[in-house]
């Protein structure tokens, strides 16, 4: 389990300055005015501070950017890290700061001079993030000893900082805990363990329910069983409940938990097969979303259902052209074992609509190549029947820096799904495949609810460093759905 580091706020010491150890950041303005602890840091470095201000680089450089003073005399600290960030920078701009500093600070400790600048518990925020470290895989090294990210934010007002900080930590708490689910080999994370995870939350006040595969045949979840039936592995369903807003209809999540996806007996390629571990990433990050709701018990009702299964050929394994009855009643032809995202999703879904009647439903899903071909890593993308709920995502979103474009469907489209046996086939053909795969769901979508489609298979996990993760899990979508159960569903 990766914790976020140690965060604590404390009134500004200017005679502590000199004996800090690891690495200190000063906040410049544009005009490249210091506050008094900046003032003193260039006193203590004999001008330093100043000399990096003068230079033309320090114009270039933009809100959130950062330039390290290694090991200056003068101070106890590694490095003096001079931030650009402006008098009236916006959160993201202070996120970004944090999260320049956190990555140039490595694993020694950091100091933040934060003085009285504004958005201090975002600075603080930016830097949990990006200080993300997976290290659960790795016997422990000597170094790691030394290893100490614990991050100090001194400031004019600490307590009121350390208010605000409060829901940050549970965001960070949040968004770690899927980023450790998703980068967990599925060796590690069995279904079986999946589902241990996620009753640990139990502790948080969650209620958290395990559906078996017996209860699944008897609800009649038979597309999904298909996909988990070459596995040795038991399929599961996973009901987590937060209940914070009264008899208030629940928002629900439901997520696409494959442990492993081998294709099935449409075996995938061989090269570039392990990254499917992070295949459960919209389970992942449903989890992250609903630890987050309830560390900062968040006033509103949130149900997060999520089906957990592993996708392997075998003796018992579902076959190209099996046809199965899914839980909603239509027969579904399975052209493609390889597409059995929307096979785990669609009984999940429905049972969310059956048992729960949410006032909306969203589901997170890795769930095609395709939207890695037309989005890239960049963007999430987004696929809903509800401009509202959309709009208010999107909005979410951008507040969060959570790359997410908006994209079609359309009765063409799934007419793409025809089957000649069933009522309809599992793939669409080439063309659009991201959005036949939204239609596919779209079916197992009750008239009245509104819905959102998440397709995260470009931005879960990312093979370079991103701005609030290194490569890896990068937990994209807690943040925003976080602000978008704020905005909208508590109240
Ligand atoms: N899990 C994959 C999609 C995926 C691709 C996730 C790349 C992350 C990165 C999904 O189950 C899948 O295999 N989709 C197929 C569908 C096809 C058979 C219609 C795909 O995208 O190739
Ligand atoms: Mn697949
Ligand atoms: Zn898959």
């Amino acid at each position: 389990m990766t914790a976020p580091a140690p965060l604590s706020f404390a009134a500004t010491d200017l005679d502590a300055l000199a004996g800090l150890e690891g690495h200190v950041a000063v906040i410049v303005d544009r005009e490249g005015k210091l506050d008094p602890a900046g003032r003193r840091v260039n006193r203590l470095t004999r001008g330093a501070v100043e000399r990096v201000v003068a230079d033309a680089a320090f114009a270039k450089m933009k809100a959130g950017d950062v330039r390290e003073l290694a090991y200056p005399s003068g101070m106890a600290a590694d490095a003096v890290q001079i931030v650009r960030l402006d008098a009236k920078a916006t959160a993201g701009d202070a996120r970004k700061a944090g999260a320049s500093i956190a990555r140039a600070a490595g694993s020694k400790p950091v100091t933040i001079l934060a003085g009285k600048a504004r958005h201090a518990a975002d600075l603080a925020l930016g830097a949990l993030l990006r200080g993300y470290d997976y290290r659960d895989q790795k016997t422990a090294q000597a170094d790691d000893a030394k290893a100490d990210r614990r991050i100090t934010v001194m400031a004019a007002d600490p307590d009121a900082l350390s208010a605000a900080a409060a829901d940050h930590a549970a965001l960070a708490e949040g968004v770690f805990f899927t980023r450790d689910l998703v980068n967990a080999p599925a060796n590690v994370l069995t279904t079986t363990a999946f589902a241990r995870r996620l009753s640990e939350l139990e502790e948080l006040g969650l209620d958290v329910e395990v559906l078996e595969e017996d209860d699944l045949a008897e609800l009649g979840m038979r597309t999904l069983l298909a996909v988990g039936q070459g596995s040795a592995s038991p399929s599961k369903v996973v009901v987590m409940r937060w209940d914070g807003g009264g008899d208030a209809a629940p928002l629900a999540l439901v997520g696409k938990g494959v442990v492993f996806d081998t294709g099935g007996i449409s075996i995938k390629p061989a090269a570039g097969m392990e990254e499917m571990t992070m295949d459960m990433g919209g389970a992942g990050t449903v989890a992250g979303v609903m630890k987050t709701l309830a560390l900062r018990k968040a006033a509103a009702n949130v149900v997060g259902l999520v089906g957990i299964v592993e996708n392997m050929p075998g003796p018992n394994a579902t076959r190209p052209g099996d046809v199965v009855v899914s839980m909603k009643g239509d027969t579904v032809e399975i052209i493609n074992t390889d597409a059995e995202g929307r096979l785990v999703l669609c009984d999940v879904m429905w049972y969310a609509q059956e048992r729960f009647k949410p006032a909306a439903m969203i589901d997170l899903a890795t769930l095609t190549g395709a939207i890695v071909i037309a989005l890239g890593h960049e963007n999430a993308g987004v696929f809903s029947n509800d401009d509202a709920l959309c709009d208010a995502f999107l909005s979410a979103a951008r507040a969060e820096d959570e790359g997410a474009w908006r994209m079609p469907l359309g009765e063409a489209y799934a007419d793409q799904l025809k089957s000649r046996i069933a009522d309809v086939k599992n793939v669409g053909g080439r063309p659009a495949g991201s959005v036949t795969a939204a239609e596919f769901l779209h079916r197992f979508v009750k008239d009245g609810t509104p819905w959102m489609h998440l397709d995260i298979a470009g931005v879960a996990s990312t093979s370079s460093d991103s701005r609030y993760a290194p490569k890896g899990a990068s937990g994209w979508g807690v943040r925003a759905l976080d602000r978008l159960v704020r905005d909208r569903f508590e109240g």
